[in-house]
C-alpha cells in the first residue's frame, strides 16, 4: 500500500563497491527505502550480503519475481545497465539505474519508453547535484555577485591513474568522460537550463590505450557562456575545484568542501596615467596589478545545510512514486547522454560540434 508511512523495499543488481555505498547510506535509516536482498554475478559479493543480513537471490529473476521488491537499483557495469533497467520495470518494478545512465542515448530513449509504458518511475543516481562544492557555487552565483557569470571552469584531477578492471575497458563502459565527465555536465546542465549550442573536446590516452583518462571539453550554452569541464588521473598538481568568470568578480572554490573566495569589483580601477608598470617579467599597462581598495573579498565557507549523500536522491524516487515530479528527470539525462555523444564525436574528428541540445 502506498502511503505516507510506507517503507519500500530495495533490491540490488551489482553489489560492487558503489553498492556498498548505497547500502552504507540506506543503513542509517534517513529515506523510506530498506535493503531486502541483492544479486551479484560474483559469488564473494553474494557472500558479502548474506553476512550483512540480506537475501542473496540466487538469480536475478528470482530478485526480479519477488513481489515484495518495490525498487530496483541497477549498480551494475555500464553495458549492462540498459537490459537490466528493462527487465525490472517489465517486472514491475520502479528503477534507480547508476551513472551513466546507459552507453548511449537511444539506449535510454529505449528504457524511458518501457518506463512510461510499465507506468514505473525511473530515476538515475546522479547523487553530485548535491555535493556541497556545486551548492556553494549555484548559491554564489544566484546570489548576483559576481554578476553575470559567463565561464565556469569546473574540474576533478587525480594522479594514480584508474583502477584497473571494467573503468579501463571500453566494451564495459570505461573511460573517464562516463565515469566523472558525466557528473560534471550534469551539474553545469542542472544549474544553467540553457541550450547546449557547441561543443569541443580533446581526450587524451596518457597511461590507457583503449579509454580515455584525461579530458577537456568546452560547452557553450545559448547565452554565450561557456564552461570548461577537465577530467585527468595523471594530474600531480591540481587547479581549484571551480573557478567563475562573472562581470563583476571571480569565484574560486578550492575544494569538495566548498570553500573558496569571490573577490568582488567595487569600483573601476582605470587610473592608467602615462606610466607603464614594470613587474617582474617586463613592463605592461594593462596587466598591471589593480589597487586593492577597488575590490572586496568575500570569503566561501562550507554550507553545513547541504546533505551531500545519497538521501536527497532516494527521496525524490519516493516522491516521485508517490505522485510528486521527478527531481532528476531521465530527460535531462539524456542531454548529458547527447552532450558526451558529441563530445566523443568532437574528440574523434578533432572539430568543433554545433548542437541544439
Ligand atoms: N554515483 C556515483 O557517484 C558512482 C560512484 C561510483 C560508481 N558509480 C557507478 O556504479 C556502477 C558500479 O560501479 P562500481 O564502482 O560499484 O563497480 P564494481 O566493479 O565495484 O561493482 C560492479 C558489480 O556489478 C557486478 N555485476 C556486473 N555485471 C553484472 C550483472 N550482469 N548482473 C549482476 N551483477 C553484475 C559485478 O560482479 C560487481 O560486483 C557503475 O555504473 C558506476 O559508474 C557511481
Amino acid at each position: 500500500m502506498v502511503g505516507i508511512n510506507k517503507i519500500y523495499n530495495l533490491g540490488i543488481i551489482g553489489y560492487g563497491g558503489m553498492a556498498g555505498n548505497h547500502n552504507r547510506q540506506l543503513s542509517q535509516g534517513n529515506v523510506r527505502v530498506r535493503i531486502k536482498g541483492v544479486y551479484d554475478i560474483d559469488g564473494e559479493r553474494m557472500q558479502v550480503a548474506k553476512e550483512q543480513g540480506y537475501i542473496a537471490y540466487e538469480s536475478k529473476e528470482a530478485l526480479l519475481s519477488d513481489p515484495e521488491i518495490d525498487i530496483v537499483l541497477v549498480a551494475t557495469t555500464n553495458d549492462s545497465h540498459k537490459s537490466l533497467a528493462i527487465e525490472a520495470l517489465r517486472a514491475g518494478k520502479h528503477v534507480i539505474c547508476e551513472k551513466p545512465v546507459t552507453m548511449s542515448s537511444e539506449e535510454l530513449v529505449e528504457i524511458m519508453d518501457v518506463a512510461k509504458e510499465c507506468g514505473r518511475v525511473f530515476t538515475v543516481d546522479q547523487n553530485r547535484r548535491f555535493n556541497r562544492d556545486f551548492i556553494n557555487v549555484w548559491r554564489t552565483i544566484d546570489s548576483g555577485v559576481i554578476g553575470k557569470p559567463y565561464v565556469i571552469e569546473s574540474r576533478v584531477e587525480g594522479s594514480r591513474g584508474m583502477p584497473e578492471g571494467w573503468r579501463t575497458t571500453k566494451a564495459l563502459g570505461g573511460g573517464m568522460m562516463y565515469d566523472w565527465g558525466v557528473h560534471l555536465i550534469d551539474q553545469v546542465m542542472y544549474m544553467t537550463k540553457e541550450k547546449v549550442t557547441n561543443i569541443f573536446c580533446k581526450m587524451y590516452y596518457i597511461n590507457y590505450s583503449e579509454v580515455e583518462d584525461n579530458f577537456r571539453l568546452t560547452m557553450t550554452f545559448e547565452s554565450g557562456l561557456t564552461a570548461h569541464i577537465e577530467i585527468s588521473t595523471n594530474n600531480f598538481i591540481t587547479h581549484p575545484r571551480f573557478y567563475v568568470l562573472g562581470t563583476e568578480g571571480t569565484m574560486v572554490v578550492t575544494d569538495w568542501d566548498g570553500t573558496g573566495k569571490v573577490v568582488k569589483k567595487l569600483c573601476d580601477d582605470n587610473t592608467w596615467g602615462t606610466e607603464i608598470k614594470t613587474v617582474k617579467a617586463g613592463p605592461t599597462k594593462t596587466m598591471a596589478p589593480r589597487d586593492p581598495s577597488t575590490v572586496e573579498v568575500i570569503e566561501l565557507t562550507e554550507p553545513k545545510d547541504v546533505r551531500d549523500n545519497l538521501d536527497p536522491v532516494y527521496e525524490q524516487l519516493v516522491d516521485a512514486i508517490e505522485g510528486k515530479e521527478l527531481l532528476i528527470k531521465p530527460e535531462e539525462t539524456l542531454r548529458v547522454m547527447k552532450v558526451m555523444e558529441a563530445a566523443f564525436e568532437s574528440a574523434a574528428k578533432g572539430i568543433a560540434i554545433n548542437t541544439e541540445i
